[in-house]
């Protein structure tokens, strides 16, 4: 399917229209539903992704981005290792089942115990015989630890309940014998173990109630959640995707500044030649040709942004670049939903996540909205003159990221940070919380958008829009723009 651009869309961007309202039909907005596709074949039940960009999305964040029912796509700018023990960090967290629970063997020491603890922010250790063996010899739960001074050389198995003691169930048991189970012996913790006393996984009161009470969060077939990583065009790119993969990553990302270009076919078709059916969503593009060239490669995603973003000086610098809402229109117009759309960079309010939806998006990808809070990697900075608590976000190809690349222990950051001109900058985000707060504010925000656009789900009224967008946009003179947002 190949539509011509509506005239209206050229040269425009979310600034540029209002939504006419129409007759609303929800009772309850906690109703609408606000699930998407992500990518040809993984949807989300919220349509935001967290950018990978190393100011905005670690461990931590994709870790939330999931559980609110959106996705997170770890960054590269680290060594390989360092982002697959990311990956994998989410992988184990928050489903239902912690399929590799972290363990300590019989003869570690207390000390070893309380900073394993620490580093990996748990409340309690599986210990196992011999390490290794991953024959569970016992817990040892924060209230097991002595708590008295000069106790750090003593073996952990003098403290920990051994496990002809412990509640434990088997590799398949479901959710709910689970819950029961821990529920009637008032425990926690849930081992999983094979017949052989194996070590097959870990199920948690805190896991179980928080997928109860998050029926959106984002998750995999065996209940884990979804997380997606970056991976690059060159250098160690094929090493990373694969490492990443075995990791457990969900999707990946392969997006470079100019993603309609010679280097990305090479790197797309080597992709394919050696992971035919891992998901993967490619970019970035603007226009037309761009999305149809990334379809043709077999991108499973079409990331679409040339220099919208917050962090991003490509457009003041080359003069490249097409107005975010056109692009993406742009987009959907050449390749359908037949590939999904990510519409990254540009979003100021949440309002231009809904008219991006509506025009032709399918997620839309957010860094500098989400930098700044809690989750996002980097420390707080206190401006000594207005006492503001800031952090830093920053565009990859800012100097401050091309200088710490250089520095990188990685080949390919090195090559990269050479040959990239300063695309980028870095800038200083008010501190904004909880990472929570604004996905829970977004959410609300595109409920009541969907309500206004008179469906009850955000695809009902995308695919009303998208059939016929000018009859919904309203677009805006210079005065309607100052009375809409002028305030
Ligand atoms: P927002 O506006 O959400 O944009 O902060 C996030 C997106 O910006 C892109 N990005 C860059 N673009 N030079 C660029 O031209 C850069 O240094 C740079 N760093 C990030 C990227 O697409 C991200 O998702």
């Amino acid at each position: 399917m190949t539509r011509k651009l509506e005239p209206e869309f050229v040269g425009r961007t979310y600034d540029d229209f209002l939504f006419r309202p129409q007759k609303g039909v929800v009772t309850s907005r906690k109703e609408v539903s606000l699930r998407t596709r992500l990518s040809r074949r993984l949807s989300v039940e919220l349509p935001i992704a967290s950018a990978n960009m190393d100011s905005v999305t670690g461990a931590r964040m994709a870790k939330v981005m999931a559980l609110e029912g959106g996705i997170g796509m770890v960054h590269r700018g680290m060594s390989i290792e360092r982002q697959v023990e990311s990956v994998a960090k989410v992988k184990r967290s928050h489903g239902h089942v912690v399929e590799q629970p972290l363990s300590l063997p019989r003869g570690a020491t207390i000390g070893e115990a309380r900073e394993f603890t620490r580093n990996h922010n748990i409340t309690g250790i599986l210990i196992e015989e011999g390490r290794g063996s991953g024959v569970l010899a016992g817990m040892l739960s924060n209230r097991d630890m002595p708590w008295t001074s000069g106790q750090e050389d003593r073996k952990v198995d003098e403290f920990m309940t051994p496990a002809a003691e412990l509640i434990t169930g088997a590799p398949d048991i479901g959710v709910d014998e689970a819950e029961r189970r821990m529920f009637e012996h008032r425990i926690e913790k849930l081992p999983l173990v094979d017949e052989r006393g194996k070590i097959r996984g870990l199920i948690t009161k805190q896991d179980v109630i928080l997928s109860r009470r998050r029926p959106y969060t984002s998750k995999d077939g065996k209940g884990r959640l979804l997380v997606g990583a970056a991976i690059g065009a060159r250098g160690d790119f094929l090493e990373r995707a694969a490492a990443l993969l075995r990791g457990g990553a969900d999707v990946l990302v392969m997006d470079i500044a100019h993603g309609h270009s010679e280097v990305m076919r090479q790197a797309i078709e080597a992709f394919r030649a050696r992971f035919a059916s891992a998901e993967l969503i490619a970019g970035n593009v603007g226009t037309a040709e761009g999305a149809t060239f990334l379809r043709d490669l077999g991108a499973d995603g079409i990331k679409v942004g040339i220099g919208p973003g917050r962090g991003c000086r490509t457009r003041l610098e080359t003069a490249a670049g097409v107005p975010q809402l056109q692009a993406i229109r742009e987009a959907w117009c050449a390749v359908g939903d037949a590939v999904p759309i990510m519409a990254d960079g540009g979003v100021g309010d949440d309002k231009d996540i809904f008219l991006a939806l509506v025009c032709g998006a399918s997620t839309v990808m957010l860094g500098s909205m989400l930098s700044g809070t809690d989750e996002a990697p980097g420390h707080l900075i206190l401006d000594p003159g207005s006492g503001e608590k800031r952090k830093i976000y920053r565009g990859m190809t800012s100097p401050q990221a091309v200088l710490e690349a250089l520095y990188d222990d990685t080949g390919e950051a090195v090559e990269a940070a050479l040959e990239v001109p300063a695309e980028g900058q870095e800038v200083q985000i008010p501190y904004r919380g909880s990472v929570l707060d604004i996905l829970g504010r977004i959410r609300g925000h595109l409920r009541s958008a969907v309500s206004y656009g008179g469906g009850e789900a955000l695809a009902e009224v995308r695919g009303r829009v998208l059939e016929d967008p000018m009859r919904y946009l309203v677009p805006l003179s210079e005065a309607a723009r100052r009375e809409s947002y002028d305030r």
